[in-house]
């Protein structure tokens, strides 16, 4: 498992996400890292939430990327090759997992994992994913207005080694990057596993609840979704929700 990212510890940050923004800014000459945090005060989680992590229980940590080649309108590659390193990673120590569109990553009804990836966009060209991804590891107790939270440990009941974790997602991920595979490729990959993939189950939009299956995702991420008078309805992040 040896790879050549450097790893920045700290033992508590605001966010890591924040922390690595700045410090890519900084050193600009330093490539991919990780930075890594036992506790995080203001952990960013998607849609403007906060991400709540008990300290010194779980993994925290922000990938850089630099350079990326791949072009702006497959935006939705970073996700998938991120969320597919994720799954991997964890699905070694619990099974069977689920991607729930666009990138979290669920066993039963359980939130295990959560991605927060923020992009700089180039001319057509993604030039540097912060990637900031959240594993419940040990934490066996969440707060009451959390009931879709789950760790590792309160779903397998084993206690498990973080750092363990965390090399295994690196190296799945640069797995993932090196390897280049086609957007249709991981697009196969990624279905195969997501959460509601040719099964009805019941969504909410600006309009309301109806139900729906997912057929298909375009390169921007697009959900397609068919509802019950064989209509596709398209999907930007944060404008349908799955109910479940
Ligand atoms: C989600 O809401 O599902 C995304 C959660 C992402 C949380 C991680 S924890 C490490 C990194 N730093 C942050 O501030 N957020 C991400």
């Amino acid at each position: 498992m040896n790879h050549l990212l450097s790893i920045i510890r700290l033992e508590s940050v605001s966010s890591t996400n924040e922390f690595a923004q700045k410090y890519a800014i900084r050193h600009p000459d330093e490539g991919d890292f990780v930075v890594v945090a036992n506790e995080q005060s203001h952990g960013k989680g998607q849609r403007g939430n906060t991400w709540f992590s008990e300290k010194d229980k779980n993994l925290c940590f922000s990938l850089v990327k630099q350079n990326i080649v791949y072009p702006a309108d497959e935006l939705f590659l970073v996700n998938m090759i991120v969320s597919l390193a994720l799954f991997d990673t964890v699905s070694v120590l619990l099974s069977p997992l689920k991607i729930k569109w666009p990138n979290d990553l669920y066993f039963g009804y359980k939130k295990i994992a959560g991605i927060l990836v923020e992009n700089s966009i180039r001319g057509r060209r993604i030039s540097q994913s912060i990637i900031g991804i959240g594993i419940n590891v040990n934490q066996d107790v969440f707060p009451d207005d959390l009931p879709r939270a789950g760790s590792i440990l309160t779903e397998s009941q084993k206690v498990q080694d973080r750092e363990r974790i965390l090399q295994l997602f690196i190296s799945n991920f640069e797995r993932y990057f090196l390897k280049k595979i086609k957007f249709d490729i991981l697009k196969q990959h990624y279905m195969k596993n997501l959460l509601g993939y040719q099964c009805v189950l019941s969504y909410k939009d600006a309009r309301g609840l109806f139900d729906g299956r997912i057929v298909d995702i375009e390169a921007d991420g697009r959900l397609c979704l068919l509802d019950k008078q064989d209509v596709i309805r398209k999907y930007l992040f944060k404008e349908v929700e799955l109910i479940h």
